[in-house]
């Protein structure tokens, strides 16, 4: 796969293309009776979601038993990925095409999830020998799962632009295969910490193409690069879709369509992912801090108020917050979206928008927030507002339960 920078006039092919580039319409049908009920799965739950499970019951019991819920359920039956994207598909919650790119996706992220496995043992540790575009040097497997990215993208079909941490540029996917979507991400999250053999992620985003520039008709593969720099460059409260994988002690995916969170672990014994966290609910309020706060002398003086305030036992019952931060995103939203809490990059003197890159990792973690009743905060506005300038802009980034989110604002937001 060449950069629209690198492709040729007579790769511009798009053009002939572009008439059927249609997203396929919505049906909306019956929804079908569905084997293994995330109900399930309940077991399994966080402890909100325990909670929540109970009262669910409760509700249950107080109406008359449906023939399906008497219906025994098989030890058997499993609750898939695959069918959880089919059950959404006749819902009318998703079209067949996104639910193409999303088992692509989970593809890649199968794969990688081995690679991860098996790095120490396969020559898979340590540098790749080259830097990226933001001049981080890259890791082997940095190299390796964008390229696995890529090729379960441009494979099913569906993908017309990608944008990768990895890539200096938006990337085309070849005509033969192309379709609509755009897929951003982040291949592998927290790569310092692989060599450790500590937990490490993937972050994805999918957009429909933007409605002022569409992938239509170009001659020139300028002008085409432009498109697909706008395509790209969309705020995330256009996202359709969002998530993340977690490879750490146990492979999870969670994701989601715009009707709340989903988690799914992998089984390895049968290669599926299959779903252990149905909706899950962010805590309000979490004492979880989890920062780099080797930075503290960098920051501005109303996030070290902030920080100071966590650690003030007179300020919260005798008992301050608690540190923990891992330095791999993935694995700490991971936790602060059970557990409760925040997890905070702030810009600091060196940085004035922090590290952390708007497309790729704010804007999708940021909608999975939301979507599980949290907040994600630039310190003074809605991540998912921003409008990005750039492929690799950068913002600060707080997130987490809302109430804890909304404190560190009463900070940030002053002048
Ligand atoms: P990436 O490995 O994709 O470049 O991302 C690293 C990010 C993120 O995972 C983590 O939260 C943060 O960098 C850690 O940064 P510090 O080492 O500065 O704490
Ligand atoms: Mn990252
Ligand atoms: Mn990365």
């Amino acid at each position: 796969m060449a950069t629209i920078a690198q492709r040729t006039v007579a790769s511009t092919g798009v053009a002939a293309k572009a008439g059927r580039k249609s997203v396929v319409a919505v049906r909306a049908v019956a929804q079908p009776r569905l084997v293994g009920s995330p109900a399930n799965f309940s077991a399994q739950q966080t402890t909100a979601g325990a909670r929540r499970s109970v009262a669910a019951q409760a509700t249950a019991a107080a109406k008359a038993p449906s023939k399906a819920d008497t219906k025994k359920k098989s030890e058997y039956e499993l609750f898939t990925l695959t069918t959880w994207l089919l059950k959404e598909e006749m819902k009318g919650n998703i079209d067949g095409e996104l639910a193409t790119v999303i088992s692509s996706v989970a593809l890649a992220c199968k794969q990688i999830s081995s690679l991860v496995n098996r790095a120490g043992i396969s020559n898979l540790t340590g540098l790749a020998g080259a830097a990226n575009v933001q001049g981080e040097d890259q890791k082997k497997l940095d190299v390796v799962s964008n390229e696995v990215f890529k090729n379960c993208l441009a494979s099913c079909g569906r993908t017309g632009v990608i944008a990768s941490e990895e890539e200096d540029q938006p990337v085309a996917v070849e005509e033969t295969y192309s379709g609509n979507y755009i897929v951003v991400f982040d291949p592998l999250d927290g790569s310092s910490n692989i060599d450790a053999g500590i937990s490490v992620g993937s972050i994805f985003g999918i957009y429909e193409p933007s409605e002022e520039c569409p992938m239509d008709a170009m001659d020139d593969p300028q002008k085409m690069m432009e498109q697909c720099v706008m395509n790209v460059c969309q705020p995330g409260s256009r996202l359709k879709c969002a998530g993340y994988t977690l490879y750490s002690s146990s492979t999870v995916l969670v994701l989601t369509i715009g009707n709340g969170v989903f988690g799914f672990t992998m089984d390895p014994l049968i290669g599926e992912f299959v779903l252990t966290h149905p909706n899950v609910r962010i805590p309000e309020v979490g004492k979880i801090y989890s920062f780099n706060e080797g930075n503290y002398g960098l920051w501005d003086d109303n996030v070290k108020a902030y920080m100071d305030s966590l650690k003030d036992p007179n300020l919260w019952g005798g008992k301050p917050y608690s540190a923990r931060y891992i330095g791999s995103l993935v694995g700490d939203f991971h936790r602060t979206l059970l557990y409760g809490g925040i997890y905070g990059y702030p810009g600091d003197a060196k940085n004035k928008n922090g590290k952390l890159r708007l497309l790729y990792e704010c804007a999708p973690m940021s909608f999975i927030a939301e979507q599980a009743g949290g907040l994600g905060s630039t310190g003074t506005q809605r991540v998912l507002d921003v409008d990005p300038e750039k492929v690799h802009q950068r913002v600060p980034l707080f997130i987490g339960s809302k109430k804890e989110v909304e404190y560190l604002e009463s900070f940030t937001k002053k002048q």
